[in-house]
């Protein structure tokens, strides 16, 4: 393990007690002086140490930033995150800053992060909450070859792997709510938005855009209903850099399974991960409205509901809500 996580390991082993220079230097085997460049470094880098002469270190708060490095070290993928990891403090929105990478030929795995996002975008044209050092805003380039058809299967996909990374790192029973929302009760805490370029109806890029409300303590009044955050539903502050290496990790895995194997098993799961499945909605479609209980998703993703005439139909676009007096699980 390189020097710098091994002190962050043994700062955080020692967090809120005072741990002297001497036993750092001994335990990372390295001069006191190199424990001082490693602190300072940590320091720039936003995580809050004190330091004293006389007791050493004080290590109080991880930083606040996203960290690439320390997502680098902890990723096991080949591809996603591997080679570039494109960090920023503020853009407009990571998706439209990979999707210019895209189209200049840049390849599968290209991670873009930011800290803030000025015109965060959700689907249908809304905006994304998008606060600075709070929340996870992240894009991601896929370059499957699979036709255009096919492609709203990558945005269940990566709701599963957010649900599960959710789930696993939090303990929160975290739900999907069709198509493309991150849900905790009736809340939301997070969303997925796949730009898509296509050639013919070939796909060439998928732009795969994610964001997590992890520490956000205020809404708002408007955003404070519907919204809520990792922190708000545990009381805890979450590394976020942490989040976003699970979730890079377990991506990797299941889209490699996904092209080798196809949809059956992320269709399994989604349905396991549903909190539409066997409920009454109510989907607002360009024809009107259609009321009936959530079945399944098919292979292409769309989502099925039988009417009280056992009719089924297929939904692929527009939203979907609980109908009143059946509340989310
Ligand atoms: C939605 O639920 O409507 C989708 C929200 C997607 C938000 C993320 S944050 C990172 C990426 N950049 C954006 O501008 N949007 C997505």
């Amino acid at each position: 393990m390189p020097t710098r996580e091994q002190l962050i390991k043994s700062l955080k082993e020692n967090k809120g007690c005072w741990i002297s220079g001497e036993s750092l230097s001994a335990r990372l085997n390295v001069s006191r002086a190199a424990v001082w460049k490693q602190v300072r470094s940590l320091r720039e880098d936003g995580y809050v140490i004190e330091a004293s002469p006389k007791k050493g270190y004080h290590f109080t708060a991880c930083s606040q930033r996203v960290l690439p490095d320390e997502i680098r070290d902890g990723l096991q993928t080949r591809v996603f995150g591997k080679k570039d990891i494109v960090h920023v403090l503020e853009t407009d929105s990571t998706n439209v800053l990979i999707k210019e990478q895209a189209d200049r030929g840049a390849p599968e795995g290209l991670v873009v992060l930011s800290e803030g996002q000025k015109k965060g975008r959700g689907r249908r044209g809304r905006t994304w909450f998008s606060p600075h050092f709070e929340n996870i805003y992240l894009s991601f380039l896929l370059r499957p070859i699979i036709p255009l058809v096919e492609s709203a299967r990558l945005t269940l996909l990566t709701a599963v792997v957010a649900a599960e990374t959710l789930r696993a790192s939090t303990g929160l029973q975290v739900t999907i709510k069709w198509p493309n929302d991150i849900m905790y009760g009736e809340k939301k805490l997070g969303g997925i938005l796949a730009e898509i370029r296509a050639e013919m109806d070939l796909v060439d890029y998928v732009a795969v855009g994610i964001g997590i409300n992890v520490n956000t303590e205020h809404f708002g009044d408007k955003l404070q209903k519907e919204a809520t955050s990792i922190f708000l539903e545990t009381g805890e502050a979450f590394s976020r850099s942490d989040l976003i290496t699970e979730f890079l990790n377990r991506f990797e895995t299941a889209y490699s399974r996904f092209l080798e194997t196809g949809f059956a098993g992320v269709r399994k799961k989604w349905k396991a991960l549903s909190s539409m499945v066997g409920r009454q909605v109510q989907a607002d479609l360009p024809a009107g409205i259609c009321c009936g209980e959530v079945m399944d998703i098919d292979d292409e993703g769309a989502l099925l509901i039988r009417d009280d005439k056992r009719h089924i139909h297929r939904i692929t676009f527009g939203d979907v809500y609980l109908v009143r007096g059946d509340d989310f699980r």
